[in-house]
């Protein structure tokens, strides 16, 4: 059995689909791994640390790929339309592990599916306990929600614990989470540590009790709505306009005394919800910064912009694109043990093969191509592109 490794060819993406760590541990099982030059470059891995723990180096993705029957990426590969077409050199038979999006890439799924490939979409892991170890947003998130107050913190012209000088006492810096998942937990964690005063908010009655564990102030509309409010996967669901409204009149009473507002709040699948509209920007004071961690799925604030950091009436408003990509070591090793561990259940030592149990909640939750066909109902349908109107070149794209 062969496992590839690839380059990550997609702007902003400085991750890497495995580490020595994991390949040292797949060789162990009598697996060949190849990973292909400078794959690992971004992330702080060498090649000749991927040697040393195992690996061969593949000159290019072509001489990685040949006669893999596993593919290890971090993002989904480019297909015919994009800028460029990473899909042409997989091979029918082979199986693609990696970050599909595919409840928003339908037609990179269907190409998939029409290249023969075996396609599972890491994003789709059930939340399980057993799926823990396995949970790619997890373990992103979780670096995503440390980053974005480190990123707070270096646009802020002030400091974020209270100091008690000779020259006087400096306030401490006050901070909101929007958002309390694992991104939202990390950041009032990590603001907490830095020494802000932090409140947050969040529709999910589950938080309330793991805002206050961790030191900050819950702020929420509590009504009947958000008592039903997470669905049994453990994601948030869409509010009605009513408890929007109910929600917007709160946060736009607390936001103007914040110095510091993290945005991380998702719902699956669908835009982010819009939580700090324009007219509340305009009531922070001048300094104040506004991390959106969300922009990517269009931002909880509408004036964050992917990939810049704006100003507006003297407020920043940072929209950094990839955010765990901005901790490219530790989010590669991290991801590399995530597959690590949704792959081993799966790898048969003897036969040297893969088996795909689909009765497994795990696999069949993220098995989204086998045999020629899309085979996960969570995929919207749509039909393969095609060659004669290719797909628009997705530039910018993290
Ligand atoms: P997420 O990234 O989808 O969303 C982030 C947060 O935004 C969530 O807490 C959500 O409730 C909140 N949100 C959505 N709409 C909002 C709105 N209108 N206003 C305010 N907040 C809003 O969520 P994430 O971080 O992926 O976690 C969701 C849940 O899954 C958590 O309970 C987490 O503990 C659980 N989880 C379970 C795992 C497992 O058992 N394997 C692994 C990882 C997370």
């Amino acid at each position: 059995m062969k496992i590839a490794i690839l380059r990550e060819r997609r702007p902003n993406e400085t991750r890497v689909a495995g580490s020595p760590e994991t390949v040292k541990k797949f060789v162990s099982l009598g697996i060949d791994v190849c990973v292909e030059k400078g794959a690992g470059t971004a992330a702080s891995m060498s090649d000749s640390a991927f040697r040393e723990a195992g690996a061969t180096i593949g000159a290019d993705a072509k001489e990685a790929l040949a006669g893999a029957d596993l593919i290890l990426k971090v993002q989904r590969p480019m297909i015919e339309g994009e800028k460029s077409n990473e899909l042409a050199d997989f091979q029918p038979g082979q199986t693609l592990v990696c970050q599909m999006s595919a409840l928003s890439e339908p037609e990179f799924v269907s190409a998939l599916a029409a290249s023969g490939v075996t396609g599972f979409a890491l994003e789709l892991m059930p939340r399980i306990t057993r799926a823990q170890s396995m949970d790619i947003l997890s373990s992103q998130s979780n670096l995503a929600g440390y980053k974005a107050v480190l990123d707070a913190a270096a646009e802020f012209g002030r400091a974020f614990p209270m100091m008690m000088t000779a020259a006087g006492t400096v306030p401490p810096a006050r901070g909101i989470v929007m958002g309390v998942g694992v991104a939202g937990l990390q950041a009032i964690a990590t603001a907490k540590r830095l020494g802000a005063v932090v409140s947050a908010t969040d529709v999910r009655p589950a938080t309330k009790e793991q805002v206050e564990s961790l030191g900050g102030t819950f702020v929420a509309v509590e009504d009947e709505e958000f008592a039903q409010a997470q669905t049994d996967g453990g994601y948030a669901k869409e509010m009605s306009d009513a408890y929007k409204e109910k929600q917007a009149a709160l946060i736009a009473e607390t936001i103007p005394k914040q110095d510091i507002v993290i945005c991380t709040a998702l719902i699956p699948g669908r835009p982010a919800p819009v939580l700090v509209s324009e007219e509340m920007v305009k009531t922070m004071k001048p300094g104040s910064v506004i991390v959106d961690l969300a922009v990517e799925a269009g931002g909880n604030c509408p004036l964050s912009k992917l990939g810049k950091v704006v100003a507006k009436n003297g407020v920043k408003i940072v929209g950094h694109a990839n955010v765990p990509g901005r901790l490219a070591d530790d989010a590669s090793k991290l991801f590399a043990r995530n597959i690590y561990n949704f792959l081993t259940p799966m790898v048969d030592e003897d036969s040297q093969s893969l088996t795909i149990d689909t009765e497994d909640e795990i696999v069949s939750g993220t098995l989204v191509t086998r045999d020629g066909a899309v085979v996960n109902d969570a995929v919207p349908a749509t039909s393969a592109p095609s060659a004669s109107e290719p797909e628009p070149v997705l530039e910018g794209e993290a």
